[in-house]
């Protein structure tokens, strides 16, 4: 890891580790020093098809071929047939599906390019809707939640340290704690348009909603005339065992937003949300320039083909069982892992204390395996869905081992070692 990185060419807002990729295949990235690592991070729940999957990069070139980019000055039949995919999955009618939604159409989509983005749109939709529907236009989001970068979905995002550098933000936002209703209670007035909220707070260190928080906070906001907005920017796309997490709490929203694993590593996020709301935006109010383009709406309907296929989210929720036994297993040998938490394979490893998530972060990638320290008491693993059962037991034998390094707990006679770098 002799890499560095020049602070001479980039803007330096980014905390980058001194790796960089030469290539990839499935769960597999080779660095620029010819070392193999194995992908736990899924370039931050992301790359859901892994690197090199055929279906996505054979869809991509031949749309690359054919048209890449044409304006949504004209009818782009690529975005109609990747709405149409999304909505099949959303409302559950694909076969892949996995559960019954609990979502009814009609619903529309609108696509952009990222997930503040889809955010965004979110946001201003509400506030048109609000605005059609009385005097509503406060939004009520969540303590630890976020939902993006630019200045609206930044407005939203309940952390202090990412918000306070850019204030004043734009007014209407409030916020309430996580997992509780009485608080969310108390929030909603008849100027909220919407409640905005994580099924599971990715960024805030893999945090599920409480059994009957999301259904609770439906009902709410159904008596009190306000929007219920699902952010499943991290957790859609199969992410969590199902198509989009709010299949497994059984609750739909009027909109949710999606981003990262819709284009599998090509950027684009969208917006799905119920007809009639989305019906108040007119030609007009809102638009991108790249957004649903071509190529990337080849890249959504290629995921979308392979999430929705026979058994892949079978499958995946088995390498999922699989991981999570494994990190089970890490905790019970008392390494200086404490717990596990998360669904499907969005999964945050508890660490006991005094382990510093970011110290065994750095062992696991001298290690070959690239993880995410979330929070300094937690690392995330969001590995490709499509990783296989000798990789996932691979992970979990070298996260063992960078456990033991950074605590200097003794090794079990039975362990594995070298690494297979
Ligand atoms: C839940 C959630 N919302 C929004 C975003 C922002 O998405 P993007 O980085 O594509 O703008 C993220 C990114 O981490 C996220 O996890």
């Amino acid at each position: 890891m002799a890499l560095l990185a020049s602070p001479e060419v980039l803007f330096q807002n980014y905390r980058r580790a001194p790796l960089a990729f030469r290539s990839g295949h499935g769960a597999r990235l080779v660095d620029v020093e010819g070392k193999s690592y194995l992908d736990f991070l899924g370039g931050i729940a992301t790359n859901v098809l892994g690197q090199g999957h055929p279906a996505l990069v054979g869809a991509i070139k031949a749309q690359a071929e054919r048209l890449l980019h044409i304006s949504n000055l004209f009818t782009i039949p690529e975005q109609e047939e990747a709405g149409r995919w999304l909505i099949q999955g959303v409302l559950g009618t694909g076969a892949g599906g996995g559960v019954e939604s609990p979502w009814q159409g009609p619903l529309r989509v609108f696509f952009c390019n990222s997930g503040t983005e889809a955010n965004e749109a979110a946001i201003k939709l509400a506030r048109r809707w609000g605005r059609a529907h009385g005097d509503r236009y406060e939004i009520v989001s969540t303590l630890g939640g976020f939902h993006g970068r630019t200045l609206g979905s930044l407005a939203a995002t309940g952390t202090e340290a990412y918000r306070q550098p850019f204030e004043p933000l734009a007014p209407g936002f409030h916020f309430v704690p996580y997992n509780d209703l009485t608080a969310l209670d108390a929030a909603l007035n008849e100027r909220t348009c919407a409640f905005l909220v994580e099924p599971i707070q990715g960024e805030n260190g893999v945090i599920p909603s409480a059994p009957g928080y999301l259904e609770g906070a439906a009902r709410l906001c159904r008596e009190r005339g306000a929007l219920l907005l699902f952010d499943e920017i991290q957790t859609g796309c199969g992410r969590t065992g199902q198509l989009y997490a709010f299949q497994h709490y059984g609750v739909a929203p009027d909109a949710m937003s999606l981003g990262k694993a819709l284009g599998g590593g090509v950027p684009v996020g969208a917006l799905v949300a119920r007809a009639e709301i989305a019906d108040v935006l007119r030609p007009g109010d809102h638009g991108t320039t790249f957004g649903g383009n071509p190529l990337a709406m080849a890249a959504v309907i290629a995921v979308q083909k392979t999430l929705q296929g026979e058994s892949f989210l079978d499958d995946a929720r088995q390498r999922a069982a699989r991981l999570r036994t494994g990190l089970e297993g890490l905790v019970a040998q008392r390494v200086g892992a404490s717990g596990v938490r998360g669904v499907g394979l969005l999964l945050a490893l508890e660490l006991a204390e005094g382990v510093a998530s970011s110290a065994l972060a750095e062992r696991c990638f001298e290690l070959g395996l690239l993880v995410n320290a979330v929070r300094p008491d937690a690392l995330r693993l969001a590995p490709p869905l499509i990783l296989s059962d000798a990789e996932v037991d691979e992970g979990v034998e070298i996260l063992g081992r960078a456990l033991r390094a950074v605590t200097g707990a003794p090794v079990p006679a039975t362990a594995v070692t070298g690494s297979k770098a």
